[in-house]
């Protein structure tokens, strides 16, 4: 069975960039709304989704023309609201779907990660999960929240960031720490409650834990890092891994090898290969007839902003392409921000990064599933489905994606379990697997 996960961000929109002129599209106002949210939240659930991730950023994008001008003109994931305070208004619509926050090792504390993450696990009987980010955002820096250092620092940091994390979660608190015992006066035995005493380059983290343990302790790691130090860092840590590679669409061979690159570099940290879900991005355009889901992508495309891709192109990487000819080949590139997507179009021109901004597959439902049971051979575990307009893309991959992937028997028709982590990867007591790295701080 395969695994899906809703894609979304709290913001009008985050990769179609554009769609907020569509008047089919509701998150230009819907974005800042409980309804709107708790509405994708309950359909997501009904297709019996594994989970709704949402992305999250801490600054504007200002590389493109040295401005953030283009980022507010466009809509280019700004404005935006803040996706850790919205989780439980959803969960408290909904009782089997996961929810995957962004947090970030670079502009946060390790501390406060801890109990945001275990708060939440509470409240949703633990259906929590954490895509772990190095940010890339160098406009974060100037508004106080954190220092930006340089690509693989970061991921230096984030390691030890989550020995932190899982020091609290999983050691600070034996699981029979709160015993509630009226007669001796004792809610919780002192004496099952352990500082952790970390002392490291970055961080220097007394505790205990602020939190009892929630059902997960560690919240289900996601992570989408795509150089090699991202890699190295995801196969340790992730329990799923978003893939982004627009260039699998056209090179079976690329992703077959970059899967089996990945699984193997799962086991030389001594885990299970296939204890890590692999997770395609896909953004369906989908009808049930190829001529109507032809017509929709025309449609759609209408709305598209040229410029406002460029600034987000600008913000992911770092690399401001204000002023180059659309024609002529990018070659000043650097490697500061998302390197696989300033590698994959170095030496290609601007008019071909914007015939794929963003990445759609389109088609008629049998069409889209055969494409995904395509890619499914090739190796990937499941799918992380981005919308093109809000709601109607989410209603699109419950109501014409998913009967037909339960036809071909590739989904679940009920959830058997109530925890994300349960639903994923099958846990049966909702805690990390004994060769998981958060494991070894388990007393
Ligand atoms: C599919 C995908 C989703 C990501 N989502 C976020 C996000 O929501 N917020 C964020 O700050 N970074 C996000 N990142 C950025 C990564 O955390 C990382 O900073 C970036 O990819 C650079 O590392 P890399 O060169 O190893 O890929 C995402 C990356 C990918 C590939």
């Amino acid at each position: 069975m395969i695994s899906l996960v809703g894609f979304s961000q709290c913001v009008p929109h985050s990769q179609a960039i554009g769609q907020w002129k569509n008047p089919e599209d509701q998150f230009s106002e819907g974005y800042r709304q409980l309804e709107s949210w708790c509405h994708i939240a309950k359909t997501l659930e009904k297709g019996l989704v594994d989970g709704f991730f949402l992305a999250d950023i801490h600054g504007i994008y200002d590389v493109y023309g040295n401005s953030r001008d283009a980022a507010h003109r466009y809509a280019v994931q700004t404005p935006g609201v803040d996706p850790m305070l919205l989780t439980s208004a959803m969960a408290n619509v909904t009782t089997h779907l996961g929810f995957i926050n962004t947090y970030s090792t670079t502009f946060h504390a390790p501390y406060e990660c801890a109990r945001a993450f275990s708060s939440l696990d509470h409240f949703t009987n633990g259906r929590i999960g954490w895509n772990i980010v190095t940010s890339y955002t160098h406009s974060a820096e100037a508004n106080g929240i954190g220092k930006m250092l340089n690509h693989d620092k970061r991921y230096d940091r984030a390691d030890e960031f989550m020995d932190v994390v899982y020091k609290l979660w999983e050691s600070s608190w034996e699981k029979d720490a709160v015993i509630q015992d009226v007669e001796k006066d004792a809610h919780t035995d002192p004496c099952k409650v352990h500082e952790i005493n970390h002392i490291g380059e970055h961080f220097s983290v007394k505790g205990p834990h602020m939190c009892e343990p929630s059902i997960q302790r560690t919240p289900v790691l996601f992570q989408a890092g795509a150089s090699k130090r991202g890699s190295e860092f995801g196969t340790k840590h992730a329990e799923g891994i978003f893939m982004e590679y627009p260039r699998f669409f056209e090179d079976a061979e690329f992703m077959t090898n970059k899967i089996s690159k990945l699984r193997k570099q799962v086991s030389e940290h001594g885990r299970e290969p296939h204890s890590v879900k692999i997770m395609m991005a896909i953004t369906p355009i989908v009808a049930p007839s190829e001529k109507e889901a032809l017509e929709k992508e025309t449609w759609l495309k209408q709305f598209n902003s040229p410029e406002g891709h460029l600034a987000l192109f600008g913000g992911h990487t770092g690399i401001d392409l204000e002023g180059l000819d659309y024609d002529t080949p990018i070659e000043n590139i650097n490697l500061e921000g998302m390197q696989h997507i300033a590698l994959k179009w170095k030496g290609k021109t601007i008019t071909q990064m914007l015939s794929q901004r963003p990445p759609t597959c389109v088609g008629s439902t049998k069409q889209v599933v055969d494409r995904m049971e395509e890619l499914i051979s090739y190796g990937v575990d499941g799918f992380v489905v981005h919308p093109m307009i809000q709601p109607q893309s989410h209603e699109d991959l419950v109501n014409l994606i998913i009967p037909e992937l339960q036809k071909r028997k590739l989904f679940r028709t009920k959830y058997d379990h109530s925890t994300l982590r349960g639903n994923l990867l099958g846990s049966e007591d909702g805690l990390s697997d004994s060769n998981h790295p958060s494991a070894k701080y388990r007393p």
